[in-house]
């Protein structure tokens, strides 16, 4: 496990780039599939970063979105 991100819901920096490589694509989905965000909030900035970050840096992985099945 990596730095925890959200300690509310114990999500950490790594799963929420393995959750962008399988295609999530903004923080609202990273707080769907993660929960990571849902409770207090306080981490809503940092992941919002960690999505830039990725989306900046991979916009071809971002073309290769999986489906979730929702
Ligand atoms: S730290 Fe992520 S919701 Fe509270």
């Amino acid at each position: 496990m990596t730095r925890i991100v959200c300690l509310c819901n114990l999500v950490d920096k790594k799963e929420i780039e393995t959750t962008l490589k399988k295609g999530a694509a903004s923080t609202n989905e990273i707080q769907r599939l993660t929960r990571a965000g849902t409770s207090c909030g306080r981490c809503l900035p940092e992941i919002d970063r960690i999505v830039q970050d990725f989306t900046k840096e991979k916009p071809e992985e971002q073309q290769k979105k999986l489906n979730f099945g929702f």
